[in-house]
């Protein structure tokens, strides 16, 4: 069949947009990339779970190797979290010459170098866009769309969770845990909300983002973080009444050879573009020589948003595999098929 086979590994918040998105923009995917896109096999752990999602012939298996051992399975998308395994997950798909598109930034920010040898070894892509700041391109937009400039700063609202809590204590004067509640029933904090609130999460994106930004590895251990979870309402009412809003910031910044990162909850003058970012929306505020400075706004968790960049970064390798981008053309040639019936 002229398909790619896609093996989805998770069902979860992303999974879920991730099947919607690929049913529901079925024909523009197939005219941007010359093929119709099929999940075939999705991992999940439990397999009795209700699930509010059209499965459209995709079918479910608790056994990663179902989906990574099989041949006809071209690309990986790994949605499920967590790192060892999912770590284990993506070398194995690698190794077996399949393509990796991951949302996962817990083991990007400390394994992305590992995996990316991987995949360049085995002459794969290996994307992972929806891991920083969710529907906002922004790993695309350090790459490629500022690939001419020298970055001296970059600082963000990296982490929806932590906004919408701020937000919604700040202008309605809510309860922290009430809210923290909401987000996590809207689907925007990780399962365990702690590295949210306590500002891992952002110290992830900020270390994924300063390695690509100022192209040198930065470990997480040389993050300093401190998150939101003593914040209080009066502190925030008081900032507002002194015309300053609170927002957790994740900074990287040059001084000489070294990379300076931090996250930390960080006042602003209501003026400053980054304290109307609102909700769970994220912003990146880039500082370059010659762009000068620049900010990428956007939803940053959540189910669509987070799907967008996951399937955008599967549209990018399809078109890599139809041009032989890597010379890892896929087993079954389905676009040169394609090409010739266009041709016919
Ligand atoms: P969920 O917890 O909603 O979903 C996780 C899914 O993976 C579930 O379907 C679960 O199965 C499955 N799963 C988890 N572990 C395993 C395992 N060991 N074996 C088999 N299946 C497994 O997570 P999200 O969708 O929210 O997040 C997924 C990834 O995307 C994470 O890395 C997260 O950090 C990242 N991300 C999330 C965003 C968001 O807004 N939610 C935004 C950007 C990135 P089952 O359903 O059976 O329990
Ligand atoms: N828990 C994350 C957040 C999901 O709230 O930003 C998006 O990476």
């Amino acid at each position: 069949n002229n398909s790619i086979n896609i093996g989805l590994l998770g069902l979860g918040t992303v999974g879920s947009g991730v099947v919607h998105i690929i049913d529901q923009h079925q024909d523009k995917l197939k005219h941007q990339v010359g093929c119709s896109v099929t999940i075939s096999k999705i991992l999940v752990n439990d397999l009795h779970k209700q699930r509010d999602v059209h499965l459209n012939g995709s079918r479910l298996t608790t056994d990663p190797d179902e989906i990574l051992n099989d041949p006809d399975v071209h690309v990986v998308l790994e949605v499920m979290g967590g790192i060892e395994e999912s770590r284990r997950y993506i070398l194995q798909a690698l190794e077996n010459k399949k393509h990796v598109v991951t949302a996962n930034k817990d083991l990007v920010a400390v394994y992305g170098s590992e995996l990316l040898q991987a995949a360049s070894r085995n002459k794969c892509d290996l994307f992972y866009e929806a891991s920083v700041a969710g529907g906002i391109p922004i790993i695309r937009s350090l790459v490629d769309g500022l690939a001419s400039d020298k970055i001296t700063k970059m600082m963000g609202i990296l982490n929806g969770t932590t906004n919408y809590i701020l937000t919604k204590m700040t202008k309605e004067g809510r309860d922290y845990h009430e809210v923290l509640k909401e987000a996590q029933d809207l689907g925007y904090a990780e399962s365990d909300p702690t590295a949210d609130v306590e500002g891992i999460d952002a110290a992830r994106k900020t270390a994924i983002l300063g390695t690509l930004g100022f192209s040198m590895p930065i470990e997480l251990e040389d993050v300093n973080v401190a998150g939101i979870s003593n914040v209080t309402t009066e502190d925030l009412d008081y900032s507002h009444e002194l015309g300053l809003t609170m927002k957790l910031i994740g900074i990287a910044e040059r001084t000489g050879n070294k990379v300076e990162v931090s996250v930390q909850p960080t006042l602003f003058p209501h003026e400053h573009p980054l304290a109307s970012v609102n909700d769970e929306f994220n912003a990146v505020y880039v500082y370059g020589e010659a762009v000068g400075e620049t900010m990428f706004f956007g939803p940053g968790a959540g189910k669509l948003p987070t799907a967008t960049a996951v399937v955008s970064d599967l549209v990018e390798v399809m078109k890599n595999m139809r041009l032989g981008v890597n010379g890892n053309k896929v087993s079954e040639p389905q676009f040169e098929k394609q090409l010739k019936s266009d041709d016919e």
